[in-house]
């Protein structure tokens, strides 16, 4: 029995691959299968890069074994990592190097041939090559021309090449910064975000010779040679302050944006940066535009603020920046009028108006009054020698504990701004986005793939052996296999790990033909299923579903990428033809609308799912990257798992649906649900984030009083009786009695008894209120209602 398990395992390799490997490496050994360097400084192999996800890389070997933490200085695949099972870096006979996810898609290759004897070798210098398995045997491919974010001692850099970023710290795919040779022939660092792109270094307002760079050498290459000096055809240049020492070496473009030299002594673990690109770190672009400034830390990463006195322009793209809620001309920028408003560690480069050295506060200042472009003033004292630059523009504004210097905003001298450094820490508690990518969910349909291997070990053990029809079975699995292997290889291109593409066949059998129906939402009719591992799903079909399939797959790949605690799961789609279906966790409790009209809420769960639902409203609305609005809180809405933490649903399909209109910020066409709706969908108003939180404040008051906003209060008001909405009944009651604690007693929901908190239920009410104000802007944005929720969250 074992030989003819063998044989199969032989042909299934042998068709699988056309011809067999001469060589590979399995996912499942990620401790035995590696390739080291002959002197042991560089390990190649599967490095892990998340739950079950694991990329091919090269790294300086570890003395200290722990995998998790390794230098990786080379990555085949960084921005596709393959499954922990029956991945395999195979060297085919055909001379192809190919990656295998899971045994059936390609993600990787080196696409080279030969019908020679071929090897893979590790150089001690890092460089990883495939060649003729012979002396001095001729090089078909070497990982040295395909730098992923490091450069090595003598690895060239030429023309061709980019050296990109990390996302983070430990988050290897694709970031957002890129070093290479501009058409100037100058090596440049370039911010290449999702909105803008600019060149930072060298500084775009000096002109070539100011940088002693010279774009006269169309040669274009760079090099790191082993004692620590970097040198380009540009004639840029740096010598590492251990230049000379026979140390390990490597030049990082860092996921900060910044390039580094760094260095250790053979046998040490530590490295230290021995030089970078950038002396000053903060002047890296962001994607923070004018009068906005970027705060990045390791705990909530990176964030845009408007500076004080100063709002957001566009809530979808922070490249935009901010402008000022204020006016002031020439004729009222006197002193009387105006005052200066400091903000600390905050710097705005560029866009000065003048420069002087050694002035003194009170002469800057009068410096950038007596100027009427002038906006704000930096202000720096550096080692005695104090700097002055009034601007007429803030533009590229950084937050730095490094900075020692002082951004000083021009304000009207009567204008109360307040600016508040816990609109940080709140984001610290609501949108942490630090494991985002670390938690890769790969799910593949194990039961189809399994099942025809399962039954043919089956049949080989029960029948023995009959060739003939075992050749057929054989070629069965491989049609079926074939099928799988396109369809995967779609689902990841798009999507990275996180989540997959459904077939609508898949769909049509999970949902059992689309027979159990558990609501109808915004835009599409949601059925419970069951995927074919056993996932509980619900399944939401769209109907307006007249989009192009790439536009879909973008959109649908943003809202993939959001994950917040309070947010429902999303876990695949289905595009194909004209259906298009999203995939969704279920939750087995419900809506808050079943629960509230159910009485299944006690008064603790109530503040709970009130606090979740504003925080998860605060990390669609406030994120740095994303923005999305919901346009349709409401209790249907908001989804309640086994813990009564509630999950938000739903959201994303105003972006899905209707991108075009958010991107002018005005929608052709109302969105949500009567009663919910705030009074600009009426009025025809722009429409912001505050819809939402207008939507927000009347869920609140649902759950306060158990009334429903969508059914009318008879009101009697002595001899009259109207319907009324549920928020003019609660604003009448609050006009009519001005002390909080008697309002909230009468419109408690009675069911509750006298089983509540009542200072839990005035700061409620109070939010409520607050949230449901006609002006727009008079309503709190959700940050601030967390905030207030926290404030009083265990109180008790
Ligand atoms: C490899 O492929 C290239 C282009 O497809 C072809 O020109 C070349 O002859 C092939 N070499 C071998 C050894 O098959
Ligand atoms: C251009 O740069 C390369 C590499 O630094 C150097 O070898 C070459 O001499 C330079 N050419 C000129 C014309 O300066
Ligand atoms: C990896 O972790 C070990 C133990 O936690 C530590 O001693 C070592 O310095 C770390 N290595 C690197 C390169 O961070
Ligand atoms: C300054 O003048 C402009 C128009 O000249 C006016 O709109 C604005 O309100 C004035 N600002 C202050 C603070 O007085
Ligand atoms: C500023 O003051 C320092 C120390 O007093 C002096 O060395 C420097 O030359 C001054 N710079 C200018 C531009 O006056």
């Amino acid at each position: 029995m074992a030989s003819s398990l063998n044989f199969f395992t032989f042909l299934i390799l042998f068709f699988h691959f056309q011809h067999s490997s001469s060589f590979s490496l399995s996912v499942e050994k990620p401790e035995q299968d590696i390739i080291m360097s002959p002197k042991g400084t560089f390990t190649a192999g599967f490095y892990s890069v998340g739950e079950n996800a694991y990329s091919f890389a090269i790294w300086f070997t570890q003395i200290h074994k722990n995998l998790n933490n390794a230098t990786v200085v080379w990555m085949a695949n960084r921005d596709q990592p393959v499954n922990g099972k029956r991945s395999t870096l195979s060297l085919l006979k055909t001379g192809n190097l190919v990656l295998t996810d899971a045994g059936h898609s390609n993600v990787w290759s080196t696409n080279t041939n030969s019908s020679k004897p071929l090897e893979l070798f590790l150089y001690d210098i890092g460089n990883l090559v495939l060649r003729e398995r012979k002396t001095n045997g001729f090089i078909l491919w070497r990982s040295f021309d395909f730098p992923t974010d490091t450069l090595l001692p003598d690895q060239s850099f030429t023309r061709y090449m980019k050296l990109v970023s990390s996302k983070s710290d430990n988050v290897y795919s694709s970031g957002f910064y890129k070093l290479l040779f501009n058409n100037d022939n100058l090596l440049s660092l370039l911010y290449d975000g999702p909105q803008v792109s600019s060149i930072y270094w060298p500084y775009p307002w000096l002109v070539t010779s100011e940088t002693g760079r010279s774009s006269y050498n169309s040669s274009r290459v760079a090099k790191l040679d082993v004692w620590g000096n970097f040198r380009s055809s540009d004639d840029f240049t740096l010598k590492t302050s251990d230049y000379g020492a026979v140390l390990l070496r490597r030049l990082t473009l860092d996921f900060d944006g910044n390039v580094r030299v760094y260095s250790r002594k053979h046998g040490q673990e530590k490295w230290s940066i021995s030089g970078q690109f950038h002396q000053q770190p903060f002047k890296i672009h962001g994607i923070c535009g004018p009068n906005s400034f970027c705060i990045n830390n390791a705990r909530i990463g990176r964030k845009c603020l408007c500076v004080p006195g100063f709002r957001r322009i566009h809530n979808q793209d922070w490249s935009q920046g901010c402008k000022p809620s204020f006016q002031l001309s020439c004729n009222n920028k006197t002193e009387l009028e105006t005052r200066f408003q400091r903000l600390s560690r905050v710097q705005f480069y560029g866009y000065d108006d003048d420069y002087q050295a050694n002035y003194t506060y009170k002469q800057c200042k009068h410096l950038c009054m007596r100027m009427c472009q002038c906006i704000a003033f930096q202000y720096r004292l550096d080692l005695g020698v104090s700097y002055c630059y009034p601007k007429s523009q803030l533009q590229n504004g950084f937050s730095s504990p490094n900075f020692q210097g002082s951004i000083f905003l021009r304000l009207p001298k009567r204008k109360h701004v307040h600016f508040h450094e816990n609109v940080v820490k709140n984001d610290i508690l609501d949108c942490s986005r630090n494991n985002e990518v670390k938690q890769l969910r790969r799910s593949y349909v194990e039961d189809e793939e399994n099942g025809p291997m399962k039954f043919m070990l089956w049949f080989t053990s029960g029948l023995g052996v009959i060739e003939a029809l075992c050749f057929f079975m054989i070629w069965w699995f491989l049609f079926k296999n074939k099928k799988h292997f396109v369809r995967d290889n779609q689902g990841y291109v798009l999507a990275g790990a996180r989540f997959r593409k459904f077939t609508y066949s898949e769909l049509k059998l999970a949902t059992k033909c689309f027979s159990q129906e558990i609501g109808n939402g915004a835009g599409g009719t949601v059925y419970r299923g069951l995927l074919s591992d056993n996932r509980v799903v619900a399944i939401k079909r769209l109907h307006e579903a007249n989009k192009g399939e790439s536009e879909f797959l973008a959109e649908v790949s943003v809202i993939g990428r959001l994950n917040h605690m309070n947010l429902i799961g999303m876990w695949g789609y289905c595009a194909e033809g004209k259906h298009r279906l999203l995939v969704f966790e279920y939750m087995e409790k419900g809506s808050l609308a079943d629960n509230l009209s159910s009485n299944a809420l006690n008064w603790g769960k109530r503040y709970k799912i009130a606090l979740g639902t504003a925080k998860c409203l605060a990390y669609l609305h406030e994120e740095c990257l994303e923005w999305i609005l919901h346009c349709d809180i409401k209790p249907q809405n908001i989804l309640i798992d086994s813990n009564y933490q509630p999950k938000v649903a739903d959201f994303g399909l105003s972006k899905l649906l209707q991108r075009n209109n958010l991107d002018n910020s005005s929608f052709s066409r109302m969105r949500g649900t009567r009663g919910y709706m705030a009074p600009e969908w009426i009025f025809n108003l722009p429409i912001t984030s505050k819809v939402d939180v207008y939507s927000y404040g009347v869920v609140l008051l649902e759950m306060i009083t158990g009334k429903s906003a969508m059914i009318s209060i008879l009101i009697t008001d002595g001899e009259k009786t109207h319907n009324e909405s549920l928020v003019t009944w609660v604003r009448e009651k609050r006009r009519k009695l001005l002390e909080m604690k008697s309002l909230v007693e009468q419109i408690v929901d009675p069911t509750l008894g006298s089983n509540y908190d009542m200072v839990k239920l005035e700061t409620l009410t109070m939010v409520a209120l607050k949230c449901v104000e006609e002006e727009k802007d008079m309503r709190p944005n959700m940050s601030e209602v967390v905030e207030m929720l926290q404030t009083h969250e265990h109180d008790s």
